[in-house]
């Protein structure tokens, strides 16, 4: 079964938008194989974020996503990396369409609630970074 990670970013728990989140993705069909909520340490929100070392936005961002708790998890489901970057909709909220969650509940880019993998490399990679194999639950196929 396809994993990728995501993150409830602290603006959205501040928001109080967790379970409005969850729910969206819960409704979908996707499973929630690994959850916490922490702040999340320096070096691991540089490491996630290493493709943007070199943007102008990279140290706000590293600010931003370690400024308050937030919530890291693992959703599983078939074809969950495309599916909930739909979910979430376009990384600038200006151009996310409404009925994702950046569209019907973020304005700017620097504040735009959530994060998901964008492909099976970066899923990989993210997993890794915030959670170890055995904090990761597994589903039993029901016949
Ligand atoms: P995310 O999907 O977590 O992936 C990279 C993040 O960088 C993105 O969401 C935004 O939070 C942030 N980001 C991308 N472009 C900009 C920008 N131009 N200004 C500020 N933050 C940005």
């Amino acid at each position: 079964m396809e994993q990728t990670y995501v993150m409830i970013k602290p603006d959205a728990v501040q928001r109080g938008l967790i379970g409005e989140i969850i729910s969206r993705i819960e409704r979908k069909g996707l499973k929630i194989a690994a959850m916490r909520m922490n702040v999340m340490d320096k070096n691991s929100a540089k490491a996630h974020y290493k493709e943007h070392s070199e943007r102008p936005f990279f140290t706000s961002l590293i600010e931003y996503v370690i400024s308050g708790p937030s919530v890291s998890m693992v959703v599983e489901g078939n074809n969950s990396i495309v599916i909930m970057r739909a979910i979430n909709g376009a990384t600038n909220p200006v151009n996310a369409l409404p009925g994702t969650i950046r569209g019907d509940l973020a304005v700017e880019t620097g504040r735009n609630i959530v994060h998901a993998s964008d492909s099976p490399e970066a899923a990989k990679r993210e997993i890794s970074i915030h959670f170890k194999d055995d904090e990761i639950t597994g589903y039993k196929k029901i016949d």
